[in-house]
């Protein structure tokens, strides 16, 4: 079993089930070791690597920015859901939730407490127009809210699935979606790495990897930088994927987007990457995650190119990159952030 306590809670339920019911598995099933395939229970996952994962365990698992439209009205009799980090993606969530259900149809929800499970299972009653009711086991919660046959009180998920532009930044609009951390943001780390390409010392790139790319923001700034360059941008998150795949298009970038654990489908040696790592997985901190980067960017890096990697302060890449690289040199360290050029 793995360590998030609230899942479990959500799977030993989910374990029992008899009915068509659907399973909504965001990044913290990654986690999971062994979760038993129950049949009547289908899965949708906003992870590439969580569905390819539950899809090889012989779980009917699609992979999707929780896009919920194959599913008819009123058809299941319960959806599971393991609380995600994102508001506008927990209301998404919930708003499908009041539409799948059959009346009588129950929501069920895992999560702690300072991770809001109280208050969203009080909203989720109020929208489903049914009742909540909640149980504490340690630390967590498991909710249990039932669809009530009155029309629905929808919860605002930032109109979950519509692009928009969220930023204008370097003369151009970018666009972006709910369903990713920091979606209508600029990421300072990112921003800091981007202001330092004119003065790199370094080559002009013909191939760039943007490893993580989030809705494409390093992608966006190493275009205008190298407008020649065949920029090739990769993450594991749908909302990502999709917002980034429409900034390439309205920057005419010459590239591509791909959907990849860690890029774990690319091949291609690249003459330059770019990576700001994350360090989460839902909730919890996942320091292997930094290592996992490290070690693809060596493994995709061309001979003569290298890896720009900028980490929170905390992290400690300088001991992560020596397994892996055989030359890092720090180029900037702000006090909130560190920007590292890694080579052989
Ligand atoms: C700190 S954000 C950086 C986003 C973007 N590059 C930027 O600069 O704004 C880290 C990115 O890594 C992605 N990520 C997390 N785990 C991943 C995995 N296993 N494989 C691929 N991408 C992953 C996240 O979805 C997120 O977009």
């Amino acid at each position: 079993m793995n360590q998030d306590n609230a899942l479990n809670l959500l799977l030993n339920t989910l374990h029992n089930e008899r009915e068509p019911s659907l399973w909504v598995a965001d990044e913290h099933a990654a986690a999971a070791q062994h979760i038993p395939v129950n049949p009547v229970v289908e899965a949708i996952s906003n992870r590439v690597d969580v569905a390819t994962d539950l899809t090889k365990r012989g779980w009917h698992c699609r992979f999707s920015d929780l896009d919920f439209r194959h599913i008819e009205d009123s058809s299941l009799t319960t959806l599971y859901f393991r609380l995600a980090k994102e508001k506008p993606l927990v209301n998404h969530v919930i708003n499908q939730a009041s539409r799948v259900l059959k009346t009588g149809g129950r929501l069920i929800m895992s999560g702690e407490k300072q991770q809001g499970i109280k208050n969203y299972a009080k909203k989720a009653g109020i929208s489903l127009a049914g009742k909540a009711e909640i149980k504490k086991q340690g630390r967590d919660y498991l909710a249990t809210i039932t669809r009530g046959p009155q029309p629905a009180i929808p919860l605002d998920d930032s109109d979950y699935h519509q692009l928009r532009t969220t930023q204008h930044h370097g003369g151009i609009d970018i666009v972006s979606k709910p369903g990713q951390f920091g979606w209508n943001k600029l990421d300072s780390g990112s921003v800091l790495l981007a202001e330092q390409f004119e003065q790199l010392p370094i080559e002009r790139p013909d191939t760039v990897l943007d490893l993580g790319c989030g809705y494409g923001f390093l992608s966006l700034a190493a275009h205008q930088q190298w407008p020649d360059a065949t920029i090739t941008a990769t993450d594991n998150n749908a909302a990502a994927l999709i917002s980034c795949q429409q900034n390439f298009i309205q920057q005419a970038i010459n590239g591509e987007v791909i959907a990849a654990n860690c890029a774990s489908s690319i091949t291609e040696k690249q003459a330059l990457i770019l990576c700001n790592p994350p360090f989460h997985q839902g909730f919890s901190v996942e320091n292997n995650l930094t290592e996992q980067f490290v070690s693809t960017a060596k493994r995709l890096c061309k001979p003569s190119g290298c890896a720009l990697f900028v980490v929170n302060a905390f992290i400690p890449l300088e001991r992560i990159a020596k397994n892996h690289f055989r030359h890092q040199k720090l180029l900037l360290n702000n006090g909130h952030f560190k920007l590292f050029k890694l080579y052989d």
